[in-house]
């Protein structure tokens, strides 16, 4: 008798404490689910970003009005602005390679002259045009001229790539003014101004690319560039609304979220992982159009080169904004000491 009451007390004891359980772990539960969709939702990222860098293709050129293979001078045209130097001058001779003919606007008539050489031995058949114009002066009729110039061309690729920063970081309150004002042009002006004389035919055509020339900078706020940063800020704003606009018209717009590229204005010789040369930077964008990579989740945007799409990424996803600013501005202050310092030196070998 003892023995029975002694079990059925302790099958009660059971019973209650599993009930218990049962109601502590609701919130368990939910807890479980929860962590498991972030598992979920962040394995998925990390392997739409592992697809987009080194897997899937981008869109084709052909799409855009590039000659057909064995028919160069065929293909439609691609504006080019800056195209005398670094990414510019890749973009000019990449797609003059790939079946397009090329209208150069960009500065410098002599180097002008030089790339629509350099055109005609690395893509003979494909026609190279050119205009001459500064960017940081242009007047509305300068603008005028350059949509002569341009005409009724069935242009298929605008490439926004004329761009300029800083001299070297500064404070915004000691900013020369004449600088400020050559920023703010070029970055701005220029490729509102340019955007305007190109894109009605591509929505005419119902065809067309549009690529822009965006910074990490101006993604992620760049105290001592504050001028630079803004500009690049306000591109990745033009370009997503004008890339919805354009994307009803059967136009393809894209911003292309760049880190550092070798070249006369990053002032960096050496290329790594995560800074490349021009010419292997622009053959991967060419051959990832409309992918995302690292800049998922923010529409018309790429980050494509793959160690600067890994980066973007991590940045987004895991670090802070206020660490990031202080952190840039530790490394901008730093890159400020130097460049003074090389300028007194040269200016005392003088
Ligand atoms: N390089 C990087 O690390 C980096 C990083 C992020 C974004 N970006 C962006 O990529 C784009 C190209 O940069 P980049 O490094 O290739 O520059 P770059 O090597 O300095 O070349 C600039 C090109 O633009 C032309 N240009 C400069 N000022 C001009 C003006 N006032 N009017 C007309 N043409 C002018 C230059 O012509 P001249 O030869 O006559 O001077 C040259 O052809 C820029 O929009 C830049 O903001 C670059």
């Amino acid at each position: 008798m003892n023995f029975f009451s002694s079990f059925q007390e302790k099958v009660q004891l059971h019973a209650a404490s599993s009930t218990t359980t049962t109601k502590v772990s609701v919130p368990l539960v939910l807890l479980a689910a929860v962590g498991g969709l972030v598992v979920f939702n962040w394995a998925l990222s990390i392997l739409q970003l592992v697809l987009d860098l080194y897997v899937l293709p981008g869109v084709s050129l052909s799409k855009f009005g590039a000659a057909k293979k064995g028919q160069p001078g065929q293909g439609a045209w691609a504006v080019v602005t800056g195209a005398t130097d670094g990414i510019g001058k890749e973009f000019a001779l990449q797609l003059a390679k790939r079946g397009f003919n090329v209208f150069l606007a960009s500065r410098t008539t002599a180097k002008l002259q030089a790339v629509q050489e350099e055109i005609g031995q690395a893509a003979p058949g494909a026609k190279v045009d050119w205009f001459p114009i500064d960017f940081a002066a242009a007047t509305a009729d300068d603008y005028a001229a350059l949509a002569k110039a341009i005409g009724d061309r069935d242009v298929g690729v605008l490439v926004n790539n004329v761009g300029m920063s800083h001299n070297m970081p500064v404070p915004f309150h000691e900013t020369e003014d004449k600088e400020l004002e050559n920023i703010v042009n070029i970055n701005v002006f220029a490729t509102l101004r340019v955007t305007k004389i190109v894109t009605p035919g591509m929505v005419k055509r119902k065809r067309g690319l549009v690529l822009q020339l965006g910074s990490f900078a101006g993604q992620f706020p760049s105290p001592l560039l504050s001028t630079y940063s803004g500009t690049k800020a306000f591109l990745i704003g033009f370009n997503a609304a004008l890339g919805e606009e354009l994307s009803r018209s059967g136009v393809t717009v894209q911003l292309l979220n760049t880190y550092f590229v070798v070249s006369a204005m990053s002032k960096i010789r050496k290329s790594s992982a995560l800074i490349p040369m021009p010419k292997p930077y622009v053959a991967n964008v060419l051959a990832k159009i409309g992918r995302q990579g690292g800049a998922q989740g923010r529409p018309f945007e790429g980050t494509v080169w793959p160690m600067q799409g890994l980066f973007d990424w991590i940045i987004t996803n895991l670090v802070g904004t206020r660490y990031r600013l202080s952190f840039t501005y530790d490394q901008q202050a730093s890159i400020r000491k130097r460049a003074i310092r090389k300028a007194e030196r040269q200016a005392k070998a003088q």
